[in-house]
């Protein structure tokens, strides 16, 4: 499918998402969330698409949700649309693996996004902020659960009460992104770490990625016999028995998703 907002391209096993609305420093509208959503439905879909990147430009990977078009909106047609709502929760219902590549401001909406992804890398120029306090609003698409769980609650108050921004090198130290690159170097870094992990069994992948997303879901002890039993499944996998077999053969495993 063609997208307005959106440039989407597939290569070897990686499907990378390019958020595309320059003029507005890839501010998210509910065209471009919705088509987002979209896109990656069809990336879940596609046996070839292993791994996701999820970036926007140098300046921005997005400046925050659309203001002018939330500038005019009522409460009850906010509440009524549950504005953003369905299509965030499309896009985290997403199994396959979703890196962030975020370089500039990731802001507001931006923010939220890349924290939806699974993990972040950012450029030494990411920029990470949730000012929705500036507008009379508060976050609305996780940033007060998600960034809270992030960066513990002291850091996460500061942010979201005082508007402030987050550079690249705070934001590694507070464990919000997982790895800092020079700005030139990330889409080529995001690209291989996806590389890396579309070389794994899919199905490992997405047994992991759920289990990891289990531990904000849950307690220790369900979350740790929620990871036993998903430990005990992969047994039944071809996939377990051909990268145990490769290890003892001392070549690389061949996976097959089975
Ligand atoms: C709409 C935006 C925008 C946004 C930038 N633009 N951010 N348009 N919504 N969130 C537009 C500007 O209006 C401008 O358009 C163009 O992008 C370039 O922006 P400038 O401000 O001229 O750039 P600069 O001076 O470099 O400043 C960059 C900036 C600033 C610091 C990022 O643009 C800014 O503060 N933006 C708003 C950030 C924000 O508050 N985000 C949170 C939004 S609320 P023109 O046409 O004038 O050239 C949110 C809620 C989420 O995200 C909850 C959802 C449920």
């Amino acid at each position: 499918m063609a997208f307005e907002t959106l440039i989407v391209d597939i290569t070897d096993h990686v499907c990378l998402i390019k958020l595309n609305r320059p003029d507005a420093l890839n501010a998210l509208n509910t065209e471009m969330v919705a088509e987002l959503a979209e896109a990656l439905t069809e990336a879940e879909a596609n046996e070839k698409v292993r791994c996701i990147v999820l970036t926007g430009s140098e300046k921005a990977f997005a400046a925050g949700a659309d203001i002018s078009e939330m500038a005019e909106l009522s409460f009850v047609e906010a509440f009524l649309t549950d504005i953003y709502a369905r299509d965030a929760d499309r896009i985290t219902a997403t199994r396959k693996p979703i890196i962030a590549a975020v370089s500039g401001y990731a802001l507001g909406g931006g923010c939220e996004l890349a924290m939806m992804c699974d993990f972040i890398i950012a450029s030494d120029s990411a920029k990470f902020g949730q000012p929705e306090i500036n507008l009379g609003i508060c976050a609305g698409m996780g940033g007060t659960q998600r960034l809270t769980r992030f960066v513990g609650k002291s850091k996460a108050m500061d942010m979201h009460l005082t508007g402030r921004f987050m550079d690249a090198e705070e934001a590694e130290r507070a464990g919000l992104v997982s790895r800092v690159v020079p700005t030139r170097k990330l889409q080529e870094e995001a690209m291989a770490a996806a590389q890396k992990i579309a070389e794994k069994s899919v199905v490992t992948a997405m047994a992991v990625k759920e289990a990891v997303n289990r531990s904000y879901e849950t307690t220790l002890t369900e979350g740790v016999r929620f990871e036993r039993r998903m430990f005990n499944a992969l047994f039944a996998t071809e996939d377990q028995a051909e990268g145990m077999a490769a290890f003892k053969e001392k070549r690389e495993a061949q996976f097959r998703d089975k």
